[in-house]
């Protein structure tokens, strides 16, 4: 049984098919056709309704796209659409500022702007175009252009005031609160354990079932390649995967986790990855989508292995029997295969803590700016004991079957003095390690010289050389 608010009707399923969407739901059973339907595969934005969830902190509102999100995933929470920001009968701020600056033409993508804008209305940032353009990151619109959406979104921050979902906030959380499901076994091949154990348990009695977590890459599979997933384990439930701590040594991130909420710790300790964050996928898949997600997936263009191996960070596996940590360098071992063995998960994610005197960055090539897959992820990390290299490493996606740390070649630098390299035979012999192939994002040649030239790019950013490195702020590119 999955039980959810509609709003604020309660509605109870069973039993339903495990991998239907909450799109489909929305669409052919609820018949509630204002979330629209684009691409299908959370590209486009115009199927986002926005999630509510009880926290510690109270009621939280977030925008997700529904196309790729699963129905039984939403056990516990209250699911909003665009029927239900104007029930009183009077437009919602949110579509009052649409309509007032001219931010919708033909309509089709409105629903969905008008949800990633309510989630933003409720969410505590400040009225910057920075926040508006993040929260936007999974909207397109193919006729209005952008300017007057973004022109509504900074309007409504600055006269934000409380809406009737305010008002009710209090309530709900307390409705969601005792909502809160045990163990959900829908009885048709969705399994919602709750903790490690019932995991490990589930998966021992369900050996065939799939892991999924915010779905983000999973659901892609039926919406884009037409498979069926009948036995699903989410671990979105399972309370260990979802925690996050932070000693002297590392951060643990459970493997559950959305990366909207380990962004946090993540910045404070490696500020210089919140450009990559920002342009992991959108507002919308980052609010679901997790590491052990992107880990377990195993693409050859997922970015988080190119950032993890840099900072040497390592994972532990959980099972029935155990748990056993490996460095993320040593988890993928082919294309979309890991050392995971049956009866085995992504438990927990530990990326160490930032020592003094090191330099990170972490490079993407996309042919857009954001919500899209990297053609080269490249992560650069750096010590030094005055000029001289202490530690060096890298990791680079999208430019062979798996992520590559490239030890040998990062492992000539330590010791030498940094001022002093040879970039350019440094960067040629960086350049013939690498074999990628053509594909329809770039030729194997630009993927192997842009990698080189962003070697030569870290170098001039960890150099005092004063180099202008960027043509223009990042902002520009948004929407591009
Ligand atoms: C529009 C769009 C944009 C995207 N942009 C990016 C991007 O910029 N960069 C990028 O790297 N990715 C991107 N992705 C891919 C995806 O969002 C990420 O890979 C994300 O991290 C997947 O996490 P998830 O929790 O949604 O995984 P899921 O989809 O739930 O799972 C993915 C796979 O991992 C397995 N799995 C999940 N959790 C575990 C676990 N704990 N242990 C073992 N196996 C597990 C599942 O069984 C499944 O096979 C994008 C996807 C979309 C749809
Ligand atoms: S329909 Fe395009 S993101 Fe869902
Ligand atoms: S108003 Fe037509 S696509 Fe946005």
């Amino acid at each position: 049984m999955t039980t959810f608010l509609l709003n604020r009707t309660r509605v109870e399923l069973a039993p339903i098919d495990p991998d239907l969407t909450v799109l489909e739901f929305l669409r052919q059973d609820a018949k509630l056709t204002g979330t629209k339907e684009g691409c299908a595969s959370g590209d486009c934005g115009a199927c986002t309704v926005v999630v509510g969830e009880h926290t510690d902190t109270g009621l939280r509102y977030r925008a997700v796209n529904s196309c790729i999100t699963f129905v039984h995933s939403l056990a516990g929470k209250q699911l909003l659409t665009v029927e239900h920001l104007a029930e009183t009968g009077q437009l919602h701020p949110v579509q009052q500022a649409m309509v007032k600056h001219h931010g919708s033409q033909c309509g089709f993508c409105t629903p969905g702007f008008i949800m990633s804008l309510f989630a933003l209305y409720h969410s505590d940032v400040a009225p910057e175009r920075e926040a508006v353009l993040n929260a936007l990151s999974g909207n397109l619109c193919r006729c209005t252009g952008y300017r007057p959406i973004i022109d509504a979104a900074l309007a409504l921050l600055e006269e934000r005031h409380g809406d009737a979902f305010s008002e009710q906030a209090e309530a709900i959380d307390a409705e969601l609160a005792a909502l809160n499901p045990s163990m959900n076994d829908s009885g048709v091949g969705f399994w919602q354990p709750r903790n490690r154990a019932e995991l490990g348990q589930t998966l021992a009695a369900h050996p065939e079932a799939r892991f999924s977590a915010g779905s983000t890459d999973l659901a892609l599979e039926k919406t884009q390649q037409v498979k069926e997933l009948p036995a699903l384990i989410d671990l979105t439930g399972v309370e260990e995967l979802q925690q996050l701590s932070v000693d002297d040594a590392f951060i643990h991130i459970g493997a559950a986790l959305p990366y909207a909420d380990l962004a946090p710790a993540l910045l404070a300790d490696y500020p210089e990855a919140s450009e990559w964050l920002d342009r992991l996928g959108s507002t919308p898949i980052r609010n679901r989508g997790s590491l052990g997600g992107n880990l377990g997936n195993a693409s050859p263009i997922g970015d988080t292995p190119p950032l993890l191996i840099a900072l040497n960070a390592e994972v532990t596996l959980g099972s029935q029997n155990g748990q056993r940590r490996l460095p993320v360098s040593e988890l993928i071992t082919g294309y979309r295969q890991t050392v995971l063995a049956d009866g085995e998960w992504i438990d927990t994610v530990h990326i160490p803590r930032r020592p003094d005197h090191s330099t990170l960055r972490a490079y993407k090539i996309s042919k857009r700016f954001e919500d899209d897959i990297s053609t080269v992820c490249a992560c650069f990390y750096l010590e030094r004991d005055g000029d001289t290299v202490t530690e060096f490493r890298a990791g680079f996606g999208g430019l062979a079957a798996t992520p590559l740390s490239l030890t040998d070649w990062s492992q000539a630098l330590v010791g030498q003095a940094w001022s002093q390299l040879d970039i350019d035979a440094i960067a040629a012999d960086l350049a013939s390690r690498l074999a990628p192939i053509d594909d329809v994002r770039a030729s194997a040649q630009y993927r192997v010289t842009v990698t080189a030239n962003l070697w030569r790019r870290f170098h001039l950013e960890s150099s005092p050389s004063g180099v202008i490195t960027r043509v223009s702020n990042p902002g520009a590119y948004h929407h591009a």
